[in-house]
C-alpha cells in the first residue's frame, strides 16, 4: 500500500480522506514541504521544518506542533512506507471551514505522502537538460513555500510543452529562479546565484551547494545575473530537493558552455552524492 498521512491518522493515499471544505483545497490556503530521505535518513531534515514553520508564520498560520512529535509522524511514515529512499511531502493547512475567505476558527491541518523517489532519467541527468525563459509573474512573497502555485504550473508547463526540463523565470532583466528550482551560473570557475530576497525561495540544496563550494574552495557570490551572462555562462544548474544538482545545457536556442554538463556541475554533483548517501556531515 501506498502510504500517507491525515490528522493524525495512517490511511492509504488513494483514500478520499480530505473533505471538500478543507482549505488547501477551497483555497490553496497552506503551505508545504518536500523531503527526501536517503537510506531512511531524512536529508537536511531541521532545515525543512525550518523553512515549514517559517512559512507557517509568514501566513499566520497557527501550526504550533511541538517539533519533536512532528518528526517522530515523520519517521512513523518513513518507517511504514517500508520504502529506503523515498520523498515525503508534507502540507500544512488552515484546515476545514466553511467557504469563507475569512481565518477560520478551526484546528490546522496536516497531511503527508510518502512516495518512491520521481527522479530525472539518468539520460537526461547524463546529458543535461534544456530551459526556457519565462516572465516571473509571481506575487511578492516566493520565499513562502505556499500551495498556490499555478504560476510556476503554467511556465513548467509551458517548458514541457517546448521539450524543456524547467522555464527559468526572470523580473526586471535578470533571474530569479526555476519553477521548482534555483539557479546557479558558473562563469571563470565562479559560482553566481540570486540573492535571497522576498522575490525566491531560500532552496535547502541551493544551501548545500553553498556549503560544498566553501569546502571545496570554489568562489560563491550572490548577485542578480542577467539573461546576458546567463547566456554567457561557461555553466549552468538548477537545484531542487527531487531533482538535486541537474546540469542545464541549453536556454532557449543559447547552447550553454560545451553544450554538455561542466566539470564543476560534476564536482558539486559527486559531493552532493557523498553528503546525501550520509558520508558526509549534514
Ligand atoms: C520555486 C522553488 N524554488 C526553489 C526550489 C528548491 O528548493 P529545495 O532545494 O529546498 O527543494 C523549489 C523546490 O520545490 C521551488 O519550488
Amino acid at each position: 500500500m501506498s502510504i500517507a498521512y491525515f490528522n493524525g491518522r495512517f490511511v492509504d493515499s488513494d483514500d478520499p480522506v480530505v473533505p471538500i471544505d478543507e482549505r488547501g483545497h477551497q483555497f490553496g490556503d497552506g503551505v508545504y514541504e518536500v523531503i527526501r530521505i536517503y537510506n531512511k535518513k531524512p536529508f537536511m531534515l531541521d532545515e525543512h521544518l525550518d523553512r515549514l514553520y517559517m512559512s507557517a508564520e509568514a501566513i499566520a498560520l497557527p501550526f504550533r506542533q511541538e517539533r519533536e512529535s512532528f518528526q517522530a509522524i515523520i519517521h512513523q511514515l518513513i518507517e511504514k512506507s517500508g520504502l529506503d529512499n523515498l520523498d515525503v511531502y508534507l502540507q500544512i493547512t488552515r484546515g476545514m471551514a466553511p467557504r469563507n475567505h475569512l481565518f477560520p476558527d478551526c484546528p490546522v491541518s496536516v497531511s503527508m505522502t510518502a512516495k518512491p523517489f520521481r527522479s530525472i532519467p539518468a539520460e537526461l541527468r547524463e546529458k543535461g537538460a534544456k530551459a526556457i525563459l519565462h516572465p516571473d509573474e509571481r506575487w511578492a512573497n516566493c520565499y513562502i513555500k505556499s500551495l498556490n502555485l499555478l504560476p510556476n504550473i503554467l511556465a513548467k508547463q509551458k517548458a514541457h510543452e517546448q521539450g524543456c526540463l524547467e522555464a527559468i523565470l526572470f523580473r526586471d532583466g535578470s533571474i530569479t529562479e526555476g519553477t521548482s528550482s534555483n539557479v546557479f551560473v558558473i562563469k571563470d570557475t565562479r559560482l553566481y546565484t540570486t540573492p535571497l530576497s522576498r522575490h525566491i525561495l531560500a532552496g535547502i540544496t541551493r544551501m548545500a551547494v553553498q556549503q560544498i563550494a566553501a569546502e571545496a574552495a570554489l568562489t560563491f557570490t550572490e548577485k542578480h545575473v542577467t539573461l546576458e551572462e546567463l547566456a554567457e555562462a561557461d555553466e549552468v544548474f538548477i537545484t531542487s530537493t527531487t531533482s538535486e544538482i541537474m546540469p542545464v545545457v541549453q536556454v532557449e536556442e543559447k547552447i550553454i558552455g560545451a553544450g554538455q554538463p561542466g566539470p564543476i556541475t560534476r564536482l558539486l554533483q559527486e559531493k552532493y552524492t557523498v553528503r546525501t548517501s550520509g558520508a558526509a556531515r549534514h
